[in-house]
């Protein structure tokens, strides 16, 4: 297994190119279940779970043909409707698939996710949703047994959380159905409204897009011919590299990025004193003389998102004098703080909410990476410590970072990736 290697105290210089986004990047591969024809995307970030769930499209049927950072999806030979536990334990996005394929093929198996190092992860507000459009949906042996012989009917669904997958799926499978679906208490991310403006642009009549209530009117089981696309930066390695700088006290610009997806994340960095110039595509990030505390609480997009939450309390170790952070959509979202703790940072949980102590001198040893987030705050961590940094477990970190220690070498980081 890889680990990396970090020397801190280190300041950065320069400008981080922003990769393709992994949370549009997942759906919009999905989507192309629906397609009739061989479906082009660019921007496609080089992660693990890109690979994974092209794989499981592979194992259906389809062909995936890549060069660099484009790809192009061809479905239309797709003979396999059971996404299988093997695939779909190691990449619990999976369940994208579980829309599509049964708008297309009016039955299919998805083995159930499972939940993962952050949380429980439950499915039911997608099956519940699908049982409403006509779907009959049945567990058996740890797999989703969905069918649908006369396919999928449009109807009004109310979602009694926002969920972002469970919205992404709902669409996927209402742009096949019969009749209008419409959609209360969508999720408004940049990656759900991304892929409603595919289908749009696709002629799927999608209104709404952006806000909580969406109406989608189905084709009635006509595949679609999808338009070639680029996926949209991915914010969440935007907020990660803006973090880098911020906790490094250095000047850095973010570039091929999305500044509007980033409100949140740029307000709290400001508030914590931190200057921020923005231009169309790019965020520069300047230094501050002391970095302020800073109380936040996680909620859905456009509020601070859930996904930079490990970040900013790396971030806040840093900080003089006491934050609160506290995490609302996921009940377990604090595995980094025993290893930031480890670090040297004086962190205290209670329930939901963390509160850390700062400035703290945190010191380089040895910590394991647990879940994505979490370990791109170990290497936050990592750049102040004093010493020599070993970040092991690092497969988490691939499954959503793209080339991230090439980007941090490339700003002055001392980063190896080595070989345990
Ligand atoms: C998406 O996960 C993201 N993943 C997550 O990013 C992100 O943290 C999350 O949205 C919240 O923004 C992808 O887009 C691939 P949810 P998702 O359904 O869709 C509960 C990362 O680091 N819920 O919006 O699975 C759920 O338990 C990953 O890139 C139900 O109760 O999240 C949670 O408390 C981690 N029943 C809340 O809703 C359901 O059927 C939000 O979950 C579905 C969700």
């Amino acid at each position: 297994m890889d680990y990396l290697q970090l020397q801190g105290s280190q300041s950065l210089k320069g400008k981080i190119k922003i990769s393709g986004a992994k949370n549009a990047s997942l759906p919009l591969i999905a989507m192309t279940i629906l397609a009739n024809n061989n479906v082009k995307i660019c921007n496609l970030p080089h992660v693990a779970d890109i690979n994974t769930l092209l794989k499981l499209l592979t194992n259906l049927g389809a062909s995936c043909d890549r060069t660099n950072d484009s790809i192009y999806v061809d479905t239309s030979k797709l003979n396999e409707t059971k996404a299988t536990y093997d695939i779909v334990k190691t990449m619990r996005a999976s369940i994208l698939v579980l829309g599509p394929l049964l708008a297309r093929f009016g039955h299919c198996e998805v083995s159930l996710p499972g939940g993962c190092a952050i949380g429980q992860r439950p499915v039911d507000l997608h099956l519940k949703a699908l049982e409403q459009m006509g779907a009959n949906i049945e567990i058996k042996n740890g797999y989703i047994e969905a069918t649908a012989p006369n396919g999928l009917k449009g109807c009004d669904i109310v979602f009694d959380k926002i969920t972002v997958t469970g919205t992404a799926n709902i669409v996927m499978a209402a742009a096949l159905a019969h009749g209008k679906t419409t959609i209360t208490n969508a999720a408004r991310e940049p990656e759900v409204v991304q892929l409603c403006k595919v289908l749009n642009e696709s002629g799927i009549k999608i209104q709404g897009i952006g806000t909580a209530f969406l109406s989608v009117r189905g084709t009635a089981g006509k595949l679609i011919d999808i338009v070639n696309f680029s996926v949209i930066p991915d914010r969440i390695e935007a907020g990660t590299y803006l973090c880098a700088g911020a906790i490094t006290n250095s000047k850095l610009t973010i570039t091929n990025t999305d500044p509007s997806h980033l409100g949140a994340v740029i307000a709290k960095l400001e508030e914590m004193g931190f200057c921020i110039n923005s231009t169309k595509n790019t965020i520069t990030i300047n230094p501050t003389k002391t970095i302020k505390p800073v109380k936040i609480v996680t909620r859905e997009y456009p509020a601070f998102p859930t996904d930079m939450q490990a970040q900013f309390m790396a971030l806040a170790t840093q900080a003089n004098g006491v934050s609160i952070i506290e995490e609302r959509l996921f009940e377990n979202r604090f595995m980094h703080v025993s290893e930031l703790q480890r670090m040297g940072a004086d962190i205290s949980l209670n329930g939901h909410t963390a509160t850390i102590n700062g400035k703290s001198k945190l010191s380089a040893t040895d910590v394991m990476a647990t879940d994505l987030r979490a370990s791109s705050a170990l290497v936050l961590a990592a750049l102040v410590a004093t010493g020599e940094t070993n970040i092991h477990r690092i497969y988490h970190l691939d499954r959503g970072y793209d080339s991230l220690e090439k980007k941090l070498e490339g700003v002055g980081a001392k980063i190896k990736r080595l070989k345990e």
